[in-house]
């Protein structure tokens, strides 16, 4: 069987892809009116999983769950193979081979995932991706495809084309990828959004950078044409993954048939995708004979449950609408003008990391609101808010709520997969919120290190010892006050108890 040379050499980082979470896959098809499986006894099938780096973290938060990915990288597979068996899975399957030639007896699924693909195979692949989704989808199952988007990339097409040019390919991806940076290092660009993109790349990873911008095929798409072709294989849309800054909202829509709604709301997809010029899309499909899914009903956001991790230096008015802004950690900003919202929002922040429902925060938010003079109620115009910043992923959602474990005081723990992860150099270490954090060799060695049994004294003591070794000199009052930092961060980033 061929592998991929390109994937063997330069394989992909292997991150886990919060949007593809089968937790958050469900909610937002039942935000869509649709019914899909609970993530907690669910099969799910990744096609093109690499090492496997998406899937594994999965399948150690939802034991009762069965995973299987397949990919054409040898190499990769491999390694994904290694990790599991190291991490004690039972769970989990990797196969190598193609998904235009899959086993028969895999069985059905109710979530398949395909990401980073659709776009960069070729066309009978591509094909074979959605007949695969249509004949192993089971009546309820969601699929997730994501793809590079035609109305984004006409203006990205001009950098690949100008790299491409200065391409040898009779090196290796890594070194093709070497001479590439120096031609970025040189590139002007008068065009903001160029600019701003060649300023990324400068600094992007060798494997974006080779598989995006250097690989044989790079294939964007209309909306129309990516629904065309899963209608062709008997898939309709169900709605995005991705972060948005506009969501559709079809007014007078009051008579029509279920299926005439969802033609009107397509044609009002691809126009928004030419105003966002979007770039990249993650989306949802399901079969043609299962119920029709509409646009998002706000509404059904009061039976779920919220997450996120936000901060305001703003000095927040809960009376007015007056715009103002929420941060994350990572610096991402978000607007929000709507005063309960503000205010909910206040109350989630406190909540971080817990996952709270949607009652417990509204119990929390309307009396602060209130207090600050918000005379106003809890109506579809707060629902419609709420989903925006949604959308926007300046909020995660979650099908239940859940509250931090108390942790045993003096003993810490990490995750055995943490364990296993921090142990390997090369993985990420991953939170339950399907998020790779990044930590450097102490805090590495640290998660390694934290088997519940250890207490907090003797881990300064090793650290204190450890340091000693590199010879960094610290007392024991010091080494133990990096460690309770260290298992704060960590509880803070949702990896321990
Ligand atoms: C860009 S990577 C994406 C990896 C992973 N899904 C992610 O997003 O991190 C594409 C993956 O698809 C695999 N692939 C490409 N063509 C394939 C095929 N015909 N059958 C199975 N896997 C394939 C490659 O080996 C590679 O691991």
């Amino acid at each position: 069987m061929n592998t991929l040379s390109s994937y063997d050499e330069l394989p992909y980082e292997r991150l886990p892809l919060p949007e593809t979470e089968p937790d958050f896959l469900a909610v937002l098809a039942w935000l869509h009116g649709f019914e899909a499986s609970d993530a907690r006894a669910a099969r799910v099938l990744e096609l093109g999983c690499a090492q496997g780096g998406n899937l594994i973290p999965m399948a150690t938060r939802y034991p009762g769950s069965e995973f299987i990915g397949v990919d054409l990288s040898r190499v990769q597979v491999e390694e994904g193979r290694a990790f599991i068996e190291r991490a004690g899975l039972g769970n989990i399957r990797l196969l190598h081979g193609d998904i235009a030639s899959l086993p028969e007896n895999l069985g059905t699924f109710d979530y398949i995932i395909a990401h980073g693909v659709y776009s960069w195979v070729p066309e009978f692949v591509r094909e074979a991706v959605l007949a695969v989704c249509r004949r192993l989808l089971k009546p309820q199952g969601v699929a997730y495809i994501s793809f590079n988007v035609e109305a984004g990339w006409k203006l990205y097409r001009q950098i690949r084309e100008m790299l491409l040019k200065q391409d040898d390919v009779s090196l290796s991806p890594m070194q093709r990828v070497m001479r590439v940076k120096e031609t970025l290092a040189g590139m002007q660009e008068a065009d903001e959004r160029l600019a701003k993109e060649i300023g990324y790349l400068k600094t992007a990873s060798p494997s974006y950078l080779f598989h995006e911008y250097l690989s044989d095929i790079n294939q964007p798409f209309s909306f129309e044409a990516f629904v065309e072709s899963a209608a062709r294989h008997g898939l309709r849309y169900l709605g995005e993954a991705g972060p948005r800054r506009a969501r559709v909202v079809l007014e007078n829509d009051w008579g029509l048939s279920a299926e005439a709604r969802h033609e009107r709301w397509l044609e009002a997809e691809a126009r928004l995708d030419e105003a966002l010029q979007t770039r990249f899309r993650r989306a949802l499909l399901v079969r043609d004979d299962a119920t029709v899914p509409s646009p998002q009903q706000p509404d059904r956001l009061a039976s779920l449950s919220f997450s996120a991790e936000l901060s305001s230096d703003d000095e927040l008015d809960f009376s007015e609408f007056t715009e103002q802004h929420f941060q994350t950690r990572t610096g991402e900003r978000y607007p929000v003008s709507h005063p309960l919202l503000k205010a909910y929002l206040v109350a989630l922040a406190g909540a971080w990391p817990e996952v709270v429902d949607y009652q417990t925060l509204l119990d929390h938010a309307l009396p602060l609101a209130r207090e600050y003079g918000f005379i106003g109620e809890v109506d579809e115009a707060f629902n419609e808010t709420l989903l925006d910043f949604v959308q926007l992923h300046g909020i995660r959602l979650h099908s239940q709520p859940r509250a931090l474990e108390d942790a045993e005081i003096g003993l810490p723990q990490s995750t055995p997969l943490a364990r296993t992860q921090a142990k390997s150099p090369e993985w990420p270490v991953t939170n339950v919120f399907h998020q790779a954090l990044d930590l450097d060799e102490w805090g590495r060695w640290l998660i390694t290190s934290m088997d519940g049994i250890t207490p907090v004294e003797a881990l300064a003591r090793l650290l204190e010892e450890k340091l000693m070794d590199s010879g960094i000199q610290s007392g024991q009052e010091q080494a133990t006050e990096v460690v309770e930092n260290y298992i704060a961060f960590f509880r803070q980033q949702g990896l321990v108890g």
